[in-house]
């Protein structure tokens, strides 16, 4: 059996859509906002993972996330991804993700409306028939513009079933060519997604013309043990994001299913274009942007994922890695030989190295790393992979900023108030500062405030530590606000303090880029 959808053509059965929504549902998770650039960063590399659609954003939301969609949408050719922008039943919604969409080579219009009771009743206010009335409206109206467009039943997996299938006739009949029955509330268990996905699949007429799609929350844990049961059940398309992020409790995470899909491939006989080994650095990129690492026993991309502490464990596994390891760490992209280069490494080798880690950097940005990781190797004792990634996420992006941390000097000890004096350049301009303050990071923090003043306060501060040793670097990520727009910065270097600096200044640098970017972009035909 195959499908001819309007996006992807011909399909076969056993091929799974991997739709991505790291910046959609992912970005509204508290925390995990991410700045125009950082989205185009994270959708290269959801390209270069091979996700089929990527769900940019909420056109509507506001003029910040336009502008996102938008520019997403111009990156990509039709070698690209699907770019999909969410709308809600009605014409400004949809009007705003046609207009972002637009420059898209291969669009997509997804529409989110009610159909539990509760949500109709309680949220919507609307009968059945208004909502039936609302799916033909709103679906024929995007499919107007585009020809690839999806229908989502919010809280459908809480919605009574008979009314649910004429839900999805009705959305079949004006035009969907996708429909998608998410979790909203994470509350579903393996055998509820099996009941309403095959029941939808059976009685719905024309049901096989379009894609079923799953979009699970991890309320109760079962995001991707409810995925498995829905594409068990005939679902194609996977909702999911790097990590599992998304509200609440986040949403199922991309790399565990990608990689149940692949390892238990002798039962589920279905397969996804995702390259596994691209995963890792596309999981670890994503905690670098927002700050936030995985928790080290994270299925397949947390630190302790292949790590075998138990006598017992590492003999089996020293004798053949299947004994424990149902995958291996190298098809996910951990590297065992991750010791790469020394400080008499040339840059050939690192530019070598960095390809081999998945980086392709420009000339400038090359010079600066590079110089970065001599300095590196001059402190450090070795220099891991995740060195080197952690230097390069947290010089890539930098070229253009207007603030540049050129020098600083911490004096503290037992008994003494610490002072730290900072040399900044901002447009150009040399800027000192010095000043004391509670602890080394305070007074830095204090003299980067009187080199470059600002009113913003500080929200978050949080270090963690990208590999182990004394000498490992610290990536530390820094929250800041002001006049209630709040920015993340990070910053990475084996010394703590200097890893702060270099994470304020860092977020400052994005406070000046939100100060800038208020004007809303043009929305026609807007409600
Ligand atoms: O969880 C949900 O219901 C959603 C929809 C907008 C698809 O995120
Ligand atoms: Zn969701």
């Amino acid at each position: 059996m195959s499908i001819d959808h309007p996006s992807f053509g011909k399909l076969d059965s056993g091929r799974i859509i991997i739709f991505d929504t790291t910046l959609r549902d992912g970005e509204q998770s508290p925390g995990f906002s991410m700045n125009l650039e950082e989205k185009l960063r994270m959708a290269e590399a959801l390209h270069e993972l091979g996700a089929d659609v990527l769900e940019a954003g909420f056109a509507i939301a506001s003029p910040g996330d336009f502008e996102s969609v938008q520019s997403i949408a111009k990156r990509f050719s039709k070698d690209g991804p699907v770019v999909a922008s969410l709308s809600r039943a009605n014409t400004a919604d949809i009007m705003a993700s046609i207009e972002a969409t637009k420059p898209a080579a291969r669009p997509r219009i997804h529409i989110v409306l009610a159909t539990s009771d509760l949500h109709m009743r309680v949220k919507l206010r609307m009968t059945r028939e208004e909502v039936l009335a609302r799916i033909t409206e709103s679906v024929s109206l995007a499919r107007n513009h585009a020809a690839d467009v999806e229908w989502s039943a919010e809280d459908g997996s809480r919605s009574d079933l008979d009314f649910l299938c004429r839900c999805v006739d009705t959305a079949i009949k004006a035009g969907a060519t996708t429909i998608n029955i998410p979790d909203t509330v994470g509350y579903s268990l393996p055998a509820d997604m099996a009941l309403i996905f095959s029941t939808l699949i059976n009685k719905v007429p024309d049901a096989d013309k379009v894609i079923f799609s799953a979009h699970n929350h991890n309320d109760l844990g079962l995001a991707v043990a409810n995925t498995l049961a829905a594409v068990q059940a005939g679902v194609r398309q996977i909702e999911c994001t790097i990590n599992g992020i998304g509200e609440r409790a986040g949403n199922a995470s991309l790399e565990e299913v990608a990689m149940a899909l692949r390892t238990r491939h002798d039962v589920l006989k279905l397969r996804s274009g995702i390259e596994t080994k691209r995963i890792l650095r596309t999981s670890k990129l994503l905690a670098t942007i927002t700050g936030f690492d995985v928790q080290p026993n994270k299925a397949i991309v947390g630190r302790n994922a292949f790590a075998h502490e138990s006598g017992i464990h590492q003999d089996g596994v020293l004798k053949d890695a299947s004994t424990y390891e149902i995958m291996t760490p190298e098809s996910v992209g951990w590297t065992t030989n991750s010791l790469v280069l020394g400080k008499h490494s040339g840059r050939a080798a690192f530019r070598d190295r960095l390809k081999s880690l998945g980086y392709e950097v420009g000339d400038n940005q090359l010079n600066d790393a590079f110089k970065r990781f001599k300095d590196l190797a001059d402190r450090k004792k070795v220099v891991y992979d995740e060195d080197i990634a952690a230097l390069v996420d947290d010089e890539v992006g930098r070229a253009n900023e207007r603030i540049r941390l050129t020098g600083m000097t911490v004096a503290t000890g037992m008994g003494t108030r610490p002072m730290a004096t900072v040399v900044l350049e901002v447009d150009g301009e040399p800027a000192e500062g010095m000043s004391g303050g509670d602890g080394a990071v305070d007074a830095t923090f204090n003299a980067i405030r009187q080199a470059f003043p600002h009113d913003s306060n500080l929200k978050l501060y949080a270090v963690q530590s990208v590999t182990g040793g004394t000498d490992a670097q610290a990536r530390v990520t820094v929250r800041i606000e002001e006049g209630g727009k709040l920015v993340d910065g990070q910053g990475a270097d084996t010394d703590t303090i200097v890893a702060s600096a270099r994470a304020y200044v860092h977020a400052l640098n994005k406070l000046l880029v939100k100060r800038q970017r208020t004007e809303p972009p043009a929305v026609s035909a807007a409600e």
